[in-house]
């Protein structure tokens, strides 16, 4: 989707549609609702006192204008009550107007920034959620479409009026940063919707590649033999029992001093997960199999928020880890009780081979230390238990550092991308200790989520660590249950990316 920004008065506006808004309890509209609801003879008014119009949240409404006004429609948007505003029922709001301007088909449509007058909120942050949250619904996963009219395109084009010409430049400057933001989601989006069949391990390397080399990140690309010379015997051990041979990508952007050390991202990159020889059930009590394309997700989010750190010139060291592979039942696949290596010398005594992420991320956290990183955070879709305790709707954060947990916590509430935290109590540790290792890699059913990340805690090394488990808001299958925020489409979500790349931006400024 295009997105323009223009000088002009949205009631004597020409387009297919104009949108304006509506808070919850207003009868006379004000700002530019106002004015449209004037140039139209009161339509409007007459609407919400008919009691066809209350201007709930998401609630949306689409008038013609029977040549009163020049544009064909007026879309007014809900945006609920003024108490309780914030900034993601804004990009609701302008998503909500873009799903319904697909539905009726119409190629192009124009907008107030909603929220900036009457609303009161800043123009630059609701300009960038206005754009933010029309891009994010125009996402459509068509690659696998031979015929195109199956899904309702997305207008081609969003215009944003505003009547400054003063305003322009910061509008336009929003809009920019929406876009990278936005740019970044639908790369993890399509990486994570593609099959597992089209995204093996080299091949996702060779995209990150590709992609390194067009917004300029610096990028190494592991392969078996380096992956088991580099002693990443946890990583190997889930990946040998896989015909397709697994890869170790490292993104890195500088953009900060020579001396700063960078912020490590390490993301899980099972491209399948079958569960290896502790095989999973075709219809798991979390959902079918067939979903387990989307357990490199975690993986997607580092190539995406790296990808963003290079797009926006972001002034800081930063580092994207991601182990790949499948997580297979193949001939030469481990098994359970077998006790495997580490990059950083710890064993691990494999109880469960489903239990495959956190074996993965050891090593992707390993060899994270090896490059003195202020923190690592990890992202991975690690466990059901995390979806058992918090749903699909909210993601777990566990960390050995306030600090950081907090810097997380706080982006995510800017986004509107839900994030809670578990305890990470030593006690836990107790139900990870193994009779024959270092560590076992499951610690039974109670605290799923939580002894997961203790294990992961045993190999940060007491640095400043935090570990998202986002099995829950990956996915969005449109149950009552799922993510369903009014930008999220069938599938692929893309949370937590906004999460993290907000976090950049702010990092500085929340030091
Ligand atoms: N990829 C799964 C976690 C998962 C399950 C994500 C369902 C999303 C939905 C992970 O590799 C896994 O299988 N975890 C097991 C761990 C158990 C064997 C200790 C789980 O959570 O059941
Ligand atoms: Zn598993
Ligand atoms: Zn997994």
């Amino acid at each position: 989707m295009d997105i323009r920004v223009t000088v002009g008065d949205i009631a004597a506006w020409k387009d297919a549609a104009i949108v304006v808004n509506l808070f919850e309890g207003v009868t006379k509209p004000g700002g530019a609702t106002g004015a449209v609801d004037k140039a139209m003879g009161g339509a409007i008014s007459h609407l919400i006192a008919a009691g066809d119009l209350k201007g709930k949240f998401k609630e949306s409404l689409v008038l013609p204008t029977f040549g009163k006004i020049p544009a064909t429609r007026v879309l007014v948007v809900g945006l609920g009550a003024r108490a309780g505003f914030t900034l993601d029922r804004i990009r609701e709001a302008s998503a909500k107007a873009v799903n319904q301007a697909s539905k009726l088909g119409l190629a192009s449509l124009s907008t107030i920034v909603h929220g900036a007058g009457v609303g009161g909120v800043d123009l630059a942050e609701a300009s960038e959620v206005v754009a933010e949250g029309a891009l994010l619904a125009s996402y459509r996963f068509s690659r696998y479409r031979t015929k195109q009219e199956d899904e309702k395109a997305a207008a081609a084009t969003l215009t944003i009026v505003t009547p400054e010409r003063k305003d322009v430049r910061a509008i336009e400057k929003a809009v920019g940063v929406a876009r990278v933001t936005s740019g970044a989601v639908f790369m993890a989006r399509d990486m994570i919707n593609a099959p597992s069949n089209d995204k093996t391990p080299r091949q996702l390397a060779a995209q990150c590649e590709a992609m390194a080399k067009q917004v300029g990140l610096n990028c190494t690309v592991l392969d078996e033999k380096q992956i088991q010379e580099a002693g990443m015997g946890a990583f190997w051990g889930v990946a040998k029992g896989s015909a397709q041979p697994p890869r170790f990508v490292v993104l890195e952007w500088r953009g900060g001093t020579k001396t700063q050390r960078p912020i490590a991202f390490v993301g899980k990159g099972i491209t399948f997960d079958t569960g290896g020889i502790s095989l999973k059930p075709q219809d798991g009590m979390l959902g079918p199999m067939w979903e387990m394309k989307y357990d490199m997700a975690g993986a997607a989010t580092v190539f995406s928020v790296l990808r963003a750190c290079a797009e926006l010139k972001l002034g800081l060291n930063v580092l994207g880890i991601a182990p790949l592979t499948e997580n297979m039942p193949g001939g030469n696949a481990q098994k359970p009780g077998d006790i495997v290596r580490t990059i950083g010398g710890k064993t691990i005594e494999v109880i469960n081979t489903d239990a495959e992420g956190r074996l993965v991320l050891a090593d992707g956290i390993g060899y994270a230390l090896r490059q003195e990183p202020e923190v690592v955070i990890d992202v991975a879709t690690l466990t059901g238990s995390a979806v058992f305790a918090l749903g699909k709707k909210t993601f777990a954060v566990m960390g050995t550092d306030r600090k950081l947990a907090r810097r997380v916590l706080n982006a995510s509430a800017i986004v509107g991308e839900r994030a809670w935290e578990l305890p990470l109590f030593e006690e836990y540790g107790d139900q990870i200790k193994s009779d024959f290792a270092d560590v076992k890699n499951v610690g039974g059913r109670p605290a799923g989520a939580i002894t997961a990340a203790k294990f992961l805690e045993t190999f940060t090394d007491g640095r400043p660590w935090v570990h998202l488990d986002i099995a829950g808001p990956v996915w969005n299958d449109k149950g009552a249950d799922a993510p369903k925020k009014e930008y999220h489409p069938k599938g692929a979500t893309g949370v937590p990316v906004r999460t993290l790349v907000r976090m950049l931006r702010d990092w500085k400024a929340a030091a």
